[in-house]
């Protein structure tokens, strides 16, 4: 079976990662942090090693920047459910995943906040400029996509940072798709919120992300319950990362992520050079070969999208997985705005994502597989 969809989630997760998570099932069992025996206490400071680690790979000031989610969503939906201001303004991007674009329908249905959706005027990615033209005096929040997940647009982030920094908006980066394909430090971006997604570009297990917050805001919980502090008082404490990560955490996803973060901090110059040259090499062949292709040869990040003649995404993906053992991504990819904005509403796209793992053998058994598809519709 040849595997391309890593933007789903990566599928060879490092050994390294494999021998964390069992590691924690065997000598980090007890709760890190409800109880002050030793048990307890090894695990905690196991995991505060992994937020150090965290804070230590985006820039963020210490480990209580680092909270843990189950996933990206999560994360996206604290920054932008816990930040949400009455009468309010947001301004989001046409890349935007469900993650983000329904949380925000959610509240603008309830009455309290507003929120435009801003189209890229360069295929390449969402910039400054285009973000401007929908500014309010009321905008608290800018959210983009950093890369996107349907064909490996990329924000600039730098600009845009920048920009919110100096007018006192919060900057949410959705970092679902780019983090540990791209160095992304939050200090000199201005990121005020990055989403993590664990089980994409770092490696790990399914299940675990993270919420890296800057140090000028802090979002309010969306969950809460027990934190192993304070535990007389009904309200939330309001000491973090505790506040935000109400119930017990994943000692072994955690872990985990923290083994997938080694491993791509070890490797970061061959993974960038290897999605470079994967993803160059199959979407100039794709060209060639007359396929519609939806990914500037800039967005080599690992994910291309394209569609062959008039067959629908789902037909081809379907085609590649039963006749040439080959996975692939069709449909919508949870992001209904950008199939608006590339004209694929109809016939969504084929997605192939990729990850270190893959080979350029690989690539050329899909393009065979490609051609004969073309050839034969
Ligand atoms: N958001 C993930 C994807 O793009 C699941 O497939």
């Amino acid at each position: 079976m040849i595997y391309l969809d890593n933007s789903a989630s990566t599928y060879t997760k490092p050994k390294e990662v494999i021998k964390a998570v069992n590691e924690s099932l065997l000598h980090y069992t007890a709760n890190p942090g409800r109880s002050g025996h030793k048990a307890s206490i090894k695990t905690a400071l196991k995991i505060e090693e992994t937020r150090e680690k965290l804070a230590h790979h985006f820039n963020a000031e210490s480990g209580q920047n680092v909270i843990f989610t189950l996933n990206c969503t999560q994360a996206l939906n604290l920054a932008i459910l816990g930040s949400a201001k009455k009468n309010g303004h947001v301004i989001c991007t046409e890349n935007e995943h469900n993650s983000v674009l329904r949380p925000l329908e959610f509240l603008k249905n309830l009455g309290i906040i507003d929120y435009d959706i801003a189209y890229q005027n360069s295929p390449i990615g969402i910039s400054l400029n285009d973000i401007l033209k929908y500014k309010k005096d009321n905008t608290y929040m800018i959210i983009c996509n950093h890369i996107s997940n349907v064909n490996g647009s990329i924000a600039d982030i730098k600009s845009i940072g920048e920009y919110c920094s100096q007018n006192n908006i919060i900057f949410l980066v959705d970092g679902a798709q780019s983090c540990g394909h791209i160095k992304i430090d939050i200090k000199e971006n201005n990121i005020d919120y990055l989403s993590v997604a664990g089980h994409k570009g770092f490696y790990a297990p399914q299940s675990i992300g993270a919420l890296i917050i800057g140090d000028k805001y802090r979002p309010e919980p969306i969950m809460f319950g027990g934190t192993g502090t304070n535990s007389l008082e009904l309200f939330q404490p309001n000491i973090f990362p505790e506040r935000l990560e109400s119930g017990t955490i994943s000692t072994p996803l955690i872990l985990g992520l923290e083994a997938g973060v080694d491993f791509v901090e070890r490797n970061f110059d061959d993974i960038v050079n290897k999605l470079d040259d994967l993803t160059t090499f199959f979407n100039y062949e794709l060209n060639k070969m007359g396929v519609t292709t939806y990914t500037q040869p800039e967005n080599s990040f690992g994910v291309i999208a394209f569609n062959i003649k008039d067959l629908h995404s789902n037909e081809v993906a379907n085609i590649l997985n039963e006749k040439y053992d080959i996975c692939v991504r069709g449909g919508y990819h949870c992001a209904p705005i950008k199939h608006k904005a590339l004209g694929t509403i109809e016939q969504g796209a084929v997605r192939v994502s990729l990850s270190y793992f893959n080979t350029f053998t690989e690539m050329q058994k899909l393009l065979f597989a490609v051609k004969h598809i073309f050839k034969n519709c």
